[in-house]
């Protein structure tokens, strides 16, 4: 069958790359893809909010399977504009519709949420404009660090946590004052929780579900955790810290009442979802729900993925998850992003990547990559460049590789975290 995959980052790639080794797949297309996923299968330029185009590419390339990478088009409601057309709606589309993808598209709906159905998660309080007062009496009654969340969607930068009363403070008020435009027009206000974070990807039917290798994602620019949050700098799995006891508390007190919530709100999600975790003293709390895989976790997840991918996301679609079986590779994967010389901030594009063809023993995903029309090389277009990942019996085998490879692939300016997985080996229970 042929398949269209929405997103051109290293996620995309990943989820391409593995749906390509499906006997089920046919042409695989991309909306808008990258240099990387422009060798498995077809880039198509689009928008990919564009549903009347991404119409246009399913009835001319006859496609059957589409898989939404990035919140945007979920939260903008493509599953519904899937449903409600007649030329669509038996195209199996995975991704929750708009009313589920609020989990993700509201701060305040998944807390909300969280609340309706005693899921565990930081106490926390909504705050508008007109609530404000309200709001300040609620940051000094908390303890710092302050958490303070933009309720919509502001690209990953709508979190902002500071360390004393006043700044948390003066931030409030710039944010409702619109600092992130309607994303912040309501502030969530939150404990802040300390522990270990993890991410927990789950596909689901909306009955029946499947829990994917757990990962770890490095957020921040630099060495050690340090300085300004990104996009992710790499991952690792399995993590340690999520042993059996703990992930048994994840599916009984988080996954099982997270579906049976959206069940009784009438919401039929068959698609991801992605749960941010902390792990406080071994019990597990929501920081928060995205409606789909996360970057760079996927590139280091969907390799260890043993099993058809085509077969489990068409069972996911079809309501028959429970029919399937999800084997995992139980070796340790591991992924380093190279990024863009300034990312997070001003960062310079269009230098030419060399190197890739010397890569061994692991995989190279491409993220802001593309080729270069005059002279056919591949050059970087975006903040994140490649996820590179390597696979062992051990994370420290796994690393070596990864390292070794990326030392490999050289463009002007690179970047990228030298101690992905060093506090995972250093860790002791
Ligand atoms: P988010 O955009 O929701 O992933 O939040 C960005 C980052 O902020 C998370 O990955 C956490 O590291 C941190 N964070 C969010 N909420 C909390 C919280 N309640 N306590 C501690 N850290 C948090
Ligand atoms: N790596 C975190 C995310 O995709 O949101």
């Amino acid at each position: 069958m042929n398949i269209l995959i929405i997103g051109s980052g290293g996620r995309e790639h990943a989820i391409g790359w593995k749906l390509k080794q499906s006997k089920q797949c046919g042409k695989l297309f991309f909306v808008c893809g990258n240099a990387g996923t422009g060798q498995l299968g077809v880039n198509l330029p689009c928008d990919i909010t564009d549903f009347s185009g991404i119409k246009h590419i399913c009835v001319e390339e006859q496609i059957e399977l589409v898989v939404v990478g990035p919140e945007h088009p979920l939260v903008e409601g493509i599953v519904d504009y899937f449903r409600a057309d007649k030329v669509l709606q038996d195209i199996a589309i995975i991704g929750p519709d708009k009313q589920g993808a609020r989990l993700e598209g509201s701060k305040a709906f998944a807390k909300e949420f969280m609340r309706k159905n005693a899921i565990p998660t930081a106490v926390s309080m909504d705050v508008t404009p007109e609530t404000i007062d309200v709001g300040i009496e609620y940051l000094r009654s908390l303890a710092a660090p302050y958490v303070l969340k933009a309720d919509g969607l502001a690209s990953g930068k709508g979190v902002v946590i500071l360390h004393n009363l006043e700044e948390a403070e003066r931030e409030l008020k710039s944010m409702l004052e619109g600092k992130f435009g309607d994303a912040s027009t309501k502030v969530v206000i939150e404990q802040f929780l300390n522990g270990l974070e993890l991410s927990v990807f789950v596909l689901t039917d909306g009955e029946n579900y499947k829990i994917l290798p757990v990962a770890k994602d490095y957020k921040r620019i630099g060495e050690g955790d340090t300085g300004p949050n990104t996009g992710g700098m790499g991952a690792v799995s399995p993590v340690v810290f999520a042993d059996e006891d703990f992930m048994k508390k994840v599916e009984n007190r988080i996954i099982v009442p997270t579906l049976k919530g959206l069940k009784s709100a009438g919401i039929d999600y068959k698609g991801f979802i992605f749960l941010g975790l902390m792990n406080v003293e071994s019990d597990p709390f929501v920081i928060e729900y995205n409606v789909r895989l996360g970057d760079p976790e996927t590139e280091c997840v969907v390799p260890l993925i043993e099993s058809d991918l085509v077969e489990l996301l068409l069972a996911a679609y079809r309501g028959k998850l429970k029919d399937t079986v999800l084997e995992i590779d139980d070796r340790a994967a591991i992924t380093v992003m190279m990024v863009s010389g300034g990312y997070p901030g001003n960062y310079t594009t269009g230098k030419v990547i060399s190197g890739l063809a010397g890569t061994k023993e692991c995989v190279v995903f491409h993220a802001g990559t593309s080729i270069d029309v005059e002279t056919q090389k591949v050059k970087s277009i975006g903040g994140r460049v490649l996820a590179i990942t390597a696979v062992d019996y051990s994370l420290e085998a796994a690393r070596k590789t990864v390292y070794e490879n990326v030392e490999k692939v050289v463009f002007q300016d690179a970047a990228y975290r030298t101690d992905i997985g060093a506090d995972i080996l250093a860790y002791k229970a």
